[in-house]
């Protein structure tokens, strides 16, 4: 049989040359910047808020997390997100669905373990043991007689919308939500990166989910600008890359940032097909609203923001690696790095930062926000929230 090879030219090569020009110093547009001020008040206010969980995270897409975290049938997983109880849940027929964890008799949290599969047959609820099958209907009543006019096929979980594109899961937080999740379509451009880089192939290895007193959009500035690598992580990852040269685009809502390593420059004596944004530069996708990838050399970190008030949010960090660890090294090594870069960098150093800004503001010692050069992306992120909520 032959193979039908269809070439697809890599997105790299011409996002390297930027970044070539970027350390020659022939400076990119964010040099020609304005400075810009951001409002404080984008952080605290609790209308703001309510329109953003409104027409963001209740309309829009969201990621949350990897298919592989899910493989096995029977597997179940159930979060809190923006407020409202999520399960997902593999179906004894191989599919993935998510519901709303929340008994259809008078409300009780169905699956009451936050954060962590668990594998059943079926959903038993701890109240009444109403009890439901994998794929949501309603499977059994104790004591039925009580219960003389119920139309049972109305009274399966309700769902919420789901798709799995590019190995990731994706939903949208309304069970209202009517139209079919066209996640290539809202991922514009950036669609055919996510496929270059394989996150399909990608495995899940662990997951972390923390509570943090600061606002989402707190978060996705400190992982949208470069100025504090060298100096907040001087002390973990700062010198792995060279101070803040990197080049940045919007794409539609998103934002795609490629940053230059100490290995970048190595790139001129290679051809360009093997340039690679995990080695020779650490590329990062901001997926509009709430969702950061990033590629580190040998795995892929994906930060998923959940809001549930004005100043807390739920910070959930998932890696992927390119395969399962195949042994004990393997498995040793992918703890140290998950060990470095969940608690040492991320929750050691920028989620204390975004935490403290938090607290900062509500003092009212900033009347605005100063964003430079070196910061644009906050700026274009900021645009596109604004735009979203007009
Ligand atoms: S609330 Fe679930 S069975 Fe009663
Ligand atoms: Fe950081």
């Amino acid at each position: 049989m032959t193979a039908i090879m269809t070439s697809v030219a890599s997105p790299w090569p011409p996002l390297f040359e930027r970044l070539l020009a970027e350390l020659d110093r022939k400076a990119s547009p964010d040099w020609q910047a304005e400075q810009v001020a951001l409002d404080p008040r984008v952080y605290l206010d609790r209308e703001r808020f309510a329109a953003e969980r409104e027409r963001l995270f209740r309309r829009l897409p969201l990621c949350v997390g990897h298919a592989d975290q899910l493989a096995e049938p029977g597997s179940l997983l159930a979060f809190e997100l923006c407020g409202l109880p999520v399960l997902l849940a593999r179906g004894r027929d191989g599919e993935l669905r998510a519901f709303l964890n929340v008994c259809r008799h008078r409300g009780a949290r169905l699956l009451p373990e936050q954060g962590t599969v668990c594998r059943r047959q079926s959903l038993i609820c701890p109240y009444h043991a109403w009890t439901y099958r994998l794929d949501g209907t309603l499977a059994g009543i104790p004591r039925a007689e009580a219960f003389p006019c119920l139309d049972r096929t109305q009274l399966g979980l309700r769902k919420l919308p789901l798709a799995v594109r590019h190995g990731l899961i994706w939903i949208v937080l309304d069970p209202e939500h009517e139209q079919a999740l066209d996640i290539a379509a809202h991922l514009g451009e950036l669609d055919r990166e996510l496929e270059a880089i394989g996150l399909a192939r990608h495995r899940f290895y662990r997951q972390h989910a923390v509570r943090r007193a600061t606002n989402w959009k707190l978060i996705v500035d400190a992982f949208l600008e470069v100025y504090h690598v060298c100096r907040l992580h001087s002390g973990t990852i700062g010198s792995f890359f060279v101070d803040a040269v990197s080049v940045n685009d919007s794409v539609g809502p998103h934002v795609r940032s490629l940053i230059a390593r100490e290995d970048t420059p190595e790139i001129r004596t290679l051809p360009p097909q093997q340039w690679s944004p995990q080695v020779h530069g650490t590329l990062v996708h901001f997926i509009f609203p709430n969702s950061v990838f990033i590629y580190h050399p040998d795995y892929i970190s994906h930060l998923g923001l959940f809001p549930s008030a004005p100043d807390e949010t739920l910070f959930v960090h998932t890696m992927l690696t390119p395969e399962k660890p195949a042994d004990e090294k393997a498995e040793a090594h992918w703890a140290r790095s998950f060990e470095l870069i969940d608690t040492g960098v991320f929750n050691k150093e920028d989620l204390v930062v975004c935490e403290q800004i938090q607290r900062g503001l509500a003092s009212g010692a900033n009347e605005a926000l100063i964003v430079g050069r070196l910061e644009q992306n906050l700026r274009r992120f900021h645009s596109a929230v604004d735009a979203a909520l007009r």
